[in-house]
């Protein structure tokens, strides 16, 4: 069975066809980075009207790419939030609309469900049950995955998501949007010298808050003289404080549940300082660590085909309504 996969809840178009036993078929991703550069962050509007324009010809592409026929495809997956209303509504309306015309399924997908699935397209996917940290632009989330669709949420950010606290931070040291990547390319020309805080790892318990750092960093660069140099040293200092509280909960919460397995998804995963931390963390604790490859750590349409071809296969797709949800708890 192939299930097509539309991703489009922010700025980036995304579509792929995943096989229940082939694995992934195709994918491609058009990114919207150029369109809100000038703004310094995402247009809701803007973003809607570019996954218009791009959906039906990355589908035409994927399609091709794929050698399948739209009488091929047994199911259309989309993502039906969290994200941009406007945004989701183009996946969501493009995706129940194929799907009335083919007369196949259409399967709402939760995107940080995409996220959580995405290390499965790898060689070696963990085995259930795991522990998964997932950060991403909009959501901090540490929880137990004891199968697919068995998720126990153990710990989450109480203001900012890891992703916003990067992007936010880079904004207010001048670097461009997504200000994720910029921090993490800067904090490599970074050298130790500031210290900065660990939020909320003195006292126990699993939950997150990455408002403080970001102050903290404003402060610190309010205090310094703003050079290049202070910018890198701030950078690096922000990047060691996120990866070491980050690995300092991730070790909590192997030890608290008794598991061995951690899988880290979602943007903030692509970030090789975090993953070096993580990585160094699993050595000591001797838990096995599972990411996704770069590429499918932000958005992409592989995660939302292979989740969607999940939920299929359990039997789960709704009825004719276009559901979309801009806020949407896991
Ligand atoms: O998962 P994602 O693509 O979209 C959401 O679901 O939010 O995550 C985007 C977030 C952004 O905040 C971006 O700045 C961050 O992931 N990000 C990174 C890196 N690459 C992307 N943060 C730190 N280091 C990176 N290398
Ligand atoms: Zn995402």
């Amino acid at each position: 069975m192939y299930v097509l996969g539309i991703e489009t809840s922010c700025d980036e178009t995304a579509v792929a066809v995943y096989h229940a036993d082939k694995g992934l078929i195709a994918h491609t991703l058009h990114s919207q980075i150029q369109t809100h550069n000038e703004y310094g962050g995402v247009v809701p509007e803007l973003a809607s009207r570019d996954h218009v324009r791009k959906l039906i010809p990355l589908i035409r592409q994927v399609l091709r790419d794929s050698r399948l026929k739209p009488s091929d495809i047994g199911g259309i997956a989309y993502t039906a939030g969290p994200g941009l209303m406007g945004a989701l509504l183009v996946g969501a309306a493009t995706a129940r609309s194929l799907a009335w015309a083919w007369q196949v399924p259409a399967i709402a997908v939760h995107h940080m469900e995409g996220h959580l699935l995405a290390p499965m397209l790898e060689e070696r996917p963990p085995d259930f049950p795991f522990v998964a940290l997932l950060i991403s632009g909009g959501h901090t989330l540490l929880i137990t995955v004891e199968g697919i669709g068995r998720y126990r949420l153990l710990g989450e950010s109480l203001d900012d998501a890891a992703g916003e606290a990067f992007d936010k931070t880079a904004k207010l040291l001048g670097l461009d949007y997504p200000g994720g990547p910029a921090l993490a390319t800067l904090a490599a020309q970074g050298k130790p010298r500031f210290k900065f805080p660990r939020p909320m790892t003195d006292r126990p318990g699993l939950d997150f808050s990455f408002s403080g750092l970001k102050t903290f960093t404003l402060n610190t660069y309010q205090n310094s003289e703003r050079s290049g140099r202070d910018k890198a040293d701030i950078a690096f200092a922000f990047q060691q404080a996120m990866a070491e509280t980050l690995a300092i909960k991730c070790r909590r919460a192997l030890q608290q549940t008794g598991l061995n397995r951690l899988l880290v998804a979602g943007g903030v995963s692509a970030n090789l300082e975090i993953r070096r931390q993580l990585e160094q963390m699993c050595k000591q604790t001797r838990a096995d660590l599972f990411f996704p490859r770069p590429q499918f750590c932000t958005d992409n349409g592989a995660m939302i085909a292979y989740a969607g071809c999940q939920r299929l296969l359990a039997q789960q797709s709704q009825d004719l309504n276009i559901f979309a949800r801009p806020r949407w708890p896991m």
